[in-house]
């Protein structure tokens, strides 16, 4: 391989600066051991076998019935991956491996309080849990295949075995963040149309065992004011047979699950055979509107991309100890703690609670006592690792060989302490990216064939095929040093089926902007539409940029600034809201909240504490946002439009840009003084995302 050029800046509509750095190769001894180490994997994927290239990732699976059709477009851009082919996840991810791998560790849970003791269930347990589990869910709770079930729950292992038991049935799940509110998770019940909602009475975070149970009793109220009325109320408790929540129980509709197992000892619930394009799951994410959206995966595409992807990308072999630190609760923790790991026999490691707690070190012990050799984590937990303990890592003895980073971009001296002194120099790094909607991973190096290079997330996956295009549909070439809208040229099995219950929103979000042909029935006339800005270097490689919708990545989070501001609403005295991303030196990105009030009413920090505890409660916690700010008006355009780029240069002191032709140009210093302070205007080149962020489109 070639050193790479340096990329010279550009004078393109949104110029980008960054220098390239340089190649790092995996050594000889991780190569030695690769899963995957053909160098014409690429070929093999190529766009002239496609669709045919992925029947090997089909085959990591096991069929009751094999699919006659390996891609049905005719329902364009809703596609039909594996049709004809029945399959089960649960006997996929847990009882095939029972003959090879009966007594060894599914998973390996690490509670937070670190005088309690581990926990390894082995495949043969895990077995057992799903299996009795899933007799609970369907005599006591009525669930069937096609049901939709909702799941509130923290890092537990009753997590997974919920998941499974759903899969097992054919019940549609869909994990809602154990961190968001009761609120939130009410609205995805009603959404989803769920009658069944599983949660845990209490958890573990920073020290402190948090009631849980009472988001529960705010979720069943949301629900039914939505019109979604949930039946049964599941709940795990945290240690069995004692109840660690303030709220009551409510007769006839919470049920504790620990009671209820005790009639289910010994079930075994054959596994339902369902079709390949079946639905898994709902994953609800951020889009541009306030209403989250319910991604929907399936059940023989999702399963065969991430069995894919888990074995090439993070190269996991079952007698791997595997540790991803992300929550279930994300997209990243069903394809990558639970779904991919378990299809390859892997053993996956949880924990439950703040990679920091007690201390700098707790995550590098926990590597230790468990023997973890691939690890996977976000740029913001890996920025929070430093600053608490910087030298950490060197004092405790594990080895990784392979390390993941996914969810945001990654600075290169991250990346650099990632590579140097969490991976002791030793460990190959993926940085890949991918989304909710994806199922798996879209970029990242094979890590036993091409070098890494910090900040960039590598070439395409084999078998995806991605193209930059720029505002007019134009394709910008690799190497230009100028960036564009990153496209998906083909489907892949992993991708979404559609948005729950919204299929044209599914296709005017994802499918509007590029496609070529409305009526075409030709996959090549619908590229995917990411929403993420990116550059191509000459090597290949991408580099992404971020959002270019309104969309801030929170430290890994997708949180829509429409579902911030709409909260903000909620709050009497606020006419207008405009939420905007300010960078942060830990968690990426932060949000910064502009509001403007209602005639009669007076500024001060009152106010400020209103909007921050409907933020909280409304969404949660992880929304808070970093600064309120009061302000006398929103800088407008002449239509009326709320100028999200002038707020976002004034919130990260980048140059705020010709503001003349706005309604109200004069707000804009007001604004800025308010923010800045008086003074000399501080500008500074800023993040390229924050360039891109609110540009109309
Ligand atoms: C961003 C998380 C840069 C991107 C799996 C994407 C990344 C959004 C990376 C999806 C990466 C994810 N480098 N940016 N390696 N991975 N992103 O749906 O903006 O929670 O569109 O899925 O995160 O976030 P989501």
């Amino acid at each position: 391989m070639s050193e790479p050029e340096v990329v010279a800046t550009s004078e393109a509509q949104i110029a980008v600066h960054w220098k390239e750095e340089a190649y790092i190769q995996p050594s000889a001894q991780f190569i030695a051991q690769a899963n995957m180490t053909d160098p014409y994997v690429h070929d093999r994927f190529g766009l002239d076998r496609f669709p045919e290239c992925f029947k090997e990732y089909a085959d990591l699976l096991d069929w009751y019935a094999y699919w006659h059709t390996l891609l049905d477009t005719s329902d364009a851009p809703c596609w039909k991956w594996f049709v004809g082919g029945k399959l089960n996840v649960s006997y996929n991810c847990v009882d095939r491996h029972l003959t090879k791998y009966r007594n060894k560790a599914a998973i390996l849970y690490v509670p937070e309080p670190e005088d309690e003791a581990h926990v390894a269930i082995t495949y043969q347990e895990l077995y057992v849990r799903v299996n009795e589990f899933a007799a609970v869910l369907r005599d006591f709770a009525g669930v069937k295949a096609g049901d939709r079930v909702t799941i509130h729950m923290p890092m537990v292992p009753e997590l997974p075995v919920a998941m499974l038991a759903c899969a097992r049935l054919g019940a549609i799940h869909s994990v809602v963040f154990g961190g968001f509110s009761g609120k939130s998770c009410g609205e995805r019940i009603a959404d989803s149309g769920s009658r069944v909602l599983i949660t845990m009475d209490s958890y573990y975070r920073s020290g402190t065992l948090l009631d849980h149970k009472e988001k529960a009793d705010e979720a069943v109220k949301t629900a039914a004011e939505e019109g979604q009325d949930v039946d049964k109320v599941l709940v795990w408790r945290r240690y069995p047979g004692q109840y660690h929540s303030a709220t009551p129980m409510q007769d006839g509709r919470d049920y504790f699950v620990d009671n209820e197992l005790k009639t289910h000892v010994g079930s075994r619930i054959e596994p339902v055979a369902l079709a390949a394009e079946d639905p898994l799951f709902l994953m609800y994410t951020s889009g541009t509107t306030g209403r989250p959206k319910g991604c929907q995966h399936s059940t023989g595409g999702y399963l065969s991309y991430v069995a894919g992807t888990s074995k090439y990308v993070q190269d996991i072999h079952p007698e791997d100890v595997y540790w991803c630190m992300a929550d279930i609760g994300w997209i990243t923790g069903h394809s990558y703690i639970v779904y991919g790991p378990l299809s390859l026999a892997a053993t996956t490691v949880m924990y439950e609670g703040v990679p920091t707690y007690p201390d700098a070190g707790r995550a590098w012990r926990i590597a230790e006592q468990l023997a973890v050799n691939i690890f996977h984590t976000a740029p913001t937990t890996i920025r929070m690792l430093r600053k608490a303990g910087p030298d950490e890592p060197q004092k405790y003895n594990y080895h990784f060989k392979h390390m993941t980073t996914v969810g945001e971009p990654i600075e290169p001296e991250v990346w650099q302490w990632y590579y140097d002194v969490v991976g002791k120099g030793e460990a190959v790094i993926c940085d890949t990216w991918w989304q909710t909607e994806t199922g798996g991973f879209l970029c990242s190096t094979l890590p036993a064939l091409q070098a890494m290079k910090a900040g960039s997330a590598g070439p395409s996956m084999p078998g995806i095929h991605p193209v930059i295009y720029d505002e007019n549909g134009d394709e910008v070439p690799a190497g230009s040093g100028k960036a564009g809208n990153i496209c998906i040229r083909n489907p892949w099995p992993g991708g979404f089926q559609t948005i729950w219950g919204d299929r044209e929103r599914y296709v005017s979000t994802y499918y509007g902007k590029y496609c070529r042909n409305p009526e075409s029935k030709e996959w090549r006339d619908w590229p995917y539409f990411t929403g993420d800005g990116a550059m191509q270097a000459a090597d290949g490689y991408y580099r992404i940029l971020g959002r270019v919708d309104d969309v801030i990545n929170v430290a890994g989070h997708r949180l829509g600034t429409k579902e911030l501001e709409s909260a903000g609403l909620t709050v009497e005295e606020i006419a207008e809201a405009a939420v905007v991303p300010v960078a942060d030196d830990i968690r990426g990105r932060v949000p910064d909240m502009y509001v403007s009030l209602k005639p009669g009413f007076d500024a001060g920090p009152v106010i400020e504490a209103k909007v921050i505890e409907a933020i909280e409660t409304i969404i949660g916690k992880i929304a808070r946002p970093k600064h309120v700010y009061i302000v006398p008006d929103m800088p407008k355009t002449r239509s009326g439009k709320i100028m999200r780029r002038v707020l976002a240069a004034i919130s990260n002191t980048m140059d705020i840009g010709d503001v003349t032709t706005l309604a109200n140009p004069e707000v804009v210093e007001s604004v800025r003084q308010m923010v800045q302070g008086e003074g000399m205007v501080v500008t500074q080149e800023g993040p390229e995302d924050l360039k891109l962020f609110g540009e109309e489109r």
